[in-house]
């Protein structure tokens, strides 16, 4: 279906792995299979637009994490179609961009449909200027369409010119799919469980990420400067991301320096650090379309002082325990729970909280007095998104009524192959009834981590390092 005449057709963009292309087939012939089991239908996905930062300057283009997922695809303007048959035989076609030597020169190599068809193993492909007028066709006499919805800008109004098509061909004999249901209620719950391959990418993210912390805390280390600023260690970040081979930071990097710790998404801006004052930095990378999501909290200059290490063991020991309650069969509020505990006991042991207003940890728990301080939750998924998706109440069991009377959707089991983040932290900010040693102290500990079937999990990011004698030590060169 495509003429144009390609620069050279061994002229192509980079292709992915044979092992990612052969993961891609086996997730779309899933998917074929679930919605078989939802009675067939055709299944629509399209890519992410480019858009624009200002004027006629795009931002770095990021493929739809759904649709690469699929079909590790990385050019814009894309689609895929999965037409499956109610035995879940299915057929795929993608839409993309024919090939174009004078917009190849100026933008960048594409594939062209008849290359992707081959190299990304489709039944079809066809340009997407043509998409309008082939759709139809595939929707004709089908159960259903699958789309994800709430997703992309203007395409509900799309399906619905399409179907509009169809049923423009009822005197034909032919007939519009009648329902329509959400494609991500199908995909979020496969991307939850995280393959061989995907793992392996995952790893990788998570040891580059890793690197570059510890990159962070020697530039902060000893040898820093009066004149350290966050953005200094922002670009110790982006060096060792990119030099590792990731393509781009997962999300925008947090260094905060000081009291800007007790801004949960505070950005690195350009704060000095100074010499004895603590440093959080939230930060990981994307490699091949994969996520990691590290925060250590270090001091800068290399030495905790002793508030700094009372409050920092707390949220320590609070890490440590939520990563042991993270196992099989565990709920997914288990870990969180596990960390409230250690942090309720460690604010009343450092005086944060006064025993007189709360007596003990049960105390603390049930009037949520922790919150001052602790204001966020332990965990989410990780994955092709750094919040990636899944649901985080288990499938088909009804709410639970909870001791203080709210009726609550019970939360997931944990099960091999999901990958979650560990992330608990204490931030004080300075206030008149608060031990002023403690005061605009911030810190969070955030480690990636895989339920194993074995029984417990991996600590992706263990390599980052996290006590107080590792941090030191790496600190002090
Ligand atoms: N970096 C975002 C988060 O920790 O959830
Ligand atoms: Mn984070
Ligand atoms: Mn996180």
């Amino acid at each position: 279906m495509n003429t144009a005449t390609a620069p050279s057709a061994a002229l192509l963009p980079e292709v992915p792995a044979a092992q990612q292309l052969q993961r891609c087939a086996q997730r779309r012939a899933e998917l074929a299979r679930r919605i078989a089991d939802a009675g067939g239908g055709v299944a629509l996905l399209p890519t992410a637009p480019e858009r624009m930062r200002n004027r006629d300057a795009e931002f770095p283009y990021r493929h739809d994490s759904y649709f690469y997922y699929l079909s590790a695809f990385g050019e814009p303007y894309s689609l895929l179609a999965l037409v499956v048959e109610r035995d879940g035989s299915h057929h795929s076609t993608l839409f993309c961009r024919a090939r174009d030597p004078e917009r190849e020169t100026w933008d960048g190599l594409r594939f062209g449909p008849d290359a992707a068809r081959e190299i990304f193993g489709f039944d079809a492909a066809a340009p997407i200027d043509e998409l309008d007028a082939l759709l139809p066709a595939l929707l004709r006499d089908r159960a259903a369409v699958w789309w994800p919805f709430g997703v992309h800008e203007g395409l509900e109004s799309r399906v619905q010119s399409w179907l509009q098509s169809v049923r423009a061909q009822a005197r034909s004999g032919h007939r519009a799919p009648a329902a329509q249901y959400d494609l991500c209620a199908l995909l979020d719950d496969m991307r939850l469980f995280k393959d061989d391959h995907e793992l392996q990418l995952m790893r990788r993210a998570a040891a580059i990420s890793c690197d570059a912390h510890r990159r962070v805390m020697r530039a902060a280390g000893a040898q820093a400067g009066p004149d350290l600023r966050e953005y200094h260690l922002e670009a110790e970040l982006l060096h060792a991301f990119r030099a590792g081979g990731a393509q781009a930071p997962a999300y925008g990097s947090i260094v905060a320096a000081g009291a800007n710790a007790c801004i949960l998404h505070y950005r690195a801006g350009n704060a000095a650090l100074q010499r004895g004052s603590l440093c959080l930095v939230d930060a990981g990378c994307e490699f091949d379309g994969y996520a990691s999501d590290i925060t250590r909290t270090f001091p800068v200059g290399g030495r905790f002082s002793g508030a700094q290490r009372e409050l920092y063991e707390i949220v320590l020991q609070a890490q440590q325990e939520a990563i042991a309650a993270t196992r099989p069969g565990a709920r997914f509020h288990e870990p969180h729970e596990a960390a409230l505990r250690v942090l309720a006991q460690g604010l009343l042991d450092c005086g944060l909280l006064s025993r007189d207003a709360v007596a003990d940890v049960d105390g603390v728990l049930e009037s949520g007095a922790y919150r001052r301080f602790y204001m966020h939750r332990t965990s989410h998924w990780l994955g092709m998104d750094v919040h990636d998706c899944g649901d985080y109440a288990e499938p088909g069991e009804a709410a639970r009524r909870l001791p203080d009377a709210s009726l609550q959707p019970a939360s997931r089991i944990l099960r091999a192959g999901m990958v979650l983040t560990i992330e608990p932290g204490l931030y004080v900010r300075a206030a008149p009834d608060l031990p002023a040693r403690f005061h605009d102290l911030g810190i969070r500990i955030e480690d990636d981590v895989v339920v194993q079937a074995r029984g417990d999990c991996e600590v992706l990011t263990a390599a980052a390092p996290k006590t107080v004698s590792e941090i030191e030590q790496v600190m002090h060169g």
